[in-house]
């Protein structure tokens, strides 16, 4: 009997392929090209289905080029490259990859915001520069980190996560703004306080972005919001391009109007705002936030066993759009 076909659209760890390999006919793509809308369309017909990344965009076109598929699973908790409404009209099931990325997403957004607000990527470059003649009572002085008010903006588990390392380990206040309200025994855990959103970012010193992203969520910082934050105040957008307007952002960098920010995702990522690249005071990372070797597997073991796991079995793990299955 043959065996189901679907399309690996990037790279992945080979021993996650060679399991794949064995109970479906697979298209690969282990040279990791990124492939055009036009192209991954092409890839995806006669497939039942696929595993795809951030970089691959599913919705109705590519749907209804592809009557056959059963499924997309995307290797990432973030799943703004899916279409879900034109996937659930088209029966086709929509994974992803929570949970095993949270408490790796939460120590970068960490080690980010401290790299931010002691500045140690500015201070590294002007090192190796070889700019260090002296030492000197005010150079690179940053923010404080310990004792100080960071502010969440998207209180999921990952935003849970920073709150969490901290209230117990830095002995900061945490101050958050979500949809929702977190149930009581978790804010007491997490010593977290939820306050509006224009609270948040005038009293924090460090305001921290974890929420997904949506055409609500665009924007979520522009030049408005930059200007209610604190001179001294440092923002780190560890959730998705375009929730923060990066030219605004620059701007701000530039006109000191907040002191500093760490960007691990951008509008338009792999392209970068020029005016970023040139500012001193701001610390950007290639969308790197879960990418330690056991997360990165996790999360690939995790997109392969939702494929087998449907395909196979009729079965599902962490479905998006579970009404499919009704
Ligand atoms: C995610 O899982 O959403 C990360 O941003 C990696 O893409």
């Amino acid at each position: 009997m043959s065996k189901p076909s679907i399309l690996v659209a990037r790279a992945i760890f080979p021993e996650v392929l060679a399991q794949l390999q064995q109970v479906f006919d697979v298209d690969h793509n282990q040279d990791d090209v990124v492939m055009t809308h036009a192209e991954l369309r092409a890839r995806m017909q006669g497939k039942v289905g696929a595993l795809t990344t951030g970089s691959e965009r599913i919705d109705g076109p590519l749907l209804n080029a592809c009557p056959g598929l059963k499924i997309v699973a995307n290797m990432a908790v973030g799943y703004n490259n899916f279409d879900v409404d034109a996937m659930t009209k088209a029966g086709v099931l929509a994974t992803n990859t929570p949970d095993v990325l949270t408490e790796t997403t939460a120590d970068f957004g960490f080690a980010l915001l401290m790299a931010t607000a002691r500045r140690v990527t500015e201070s590294e470059h002007y090192l190796r520069a070889g700019q260090w003649s002296k030492w000197s009572y005010d150079m690179f002085a940053g923010a404080e980190v310990h004792g100080s008010t960071v502010g969440i903006i998207g209180m999921g588990r990952i935003g849970q996560g920073i709150a969490r390392r901290a209230a117990h380990g830095f002995g900061m206040q945490v101050l958050y703004h979500n949809r929702s309200r977190l149930a009581p025994e978790l804010e007491a855990e997490c010593k977290a306080r939820y306050v509006d959103k224009g609270t948040l970012l005038r009293e924090a010193d460090h305001v921290v972005l974890v929420v997904p992203y949506s055409a609500a969520s665009h924007h979520t910082i522009g030049a408005a919001e930059l200007a209610q934050m604190k001179p001294t105040a440092t923002l780190i957008n560890i959730a998705r391009g375009g929730i923060v307007d990066d030219a605004a952002l620059a701007q701000a960098l530039k006109d000191r109007r907040i002191a500093a920010a760490g960007l691990d995702v951008f509008e338009g990522e792999p392209k970068v705002h020029p005016d970023l690249l040139t500012v001193p005071n701001v610390v950007l990372t290639p969308h790197i936030a879960s990418a330690t070797i056991k997360t990165r597997m996790a999360m690939a073991q995790l997109a392969a066993d939702n494929l087998m796991d449907y395909l196979l079995r009729g079965q599902t793990r962490t479905p998006i759009n579970p009404e499919v299955l009704q």
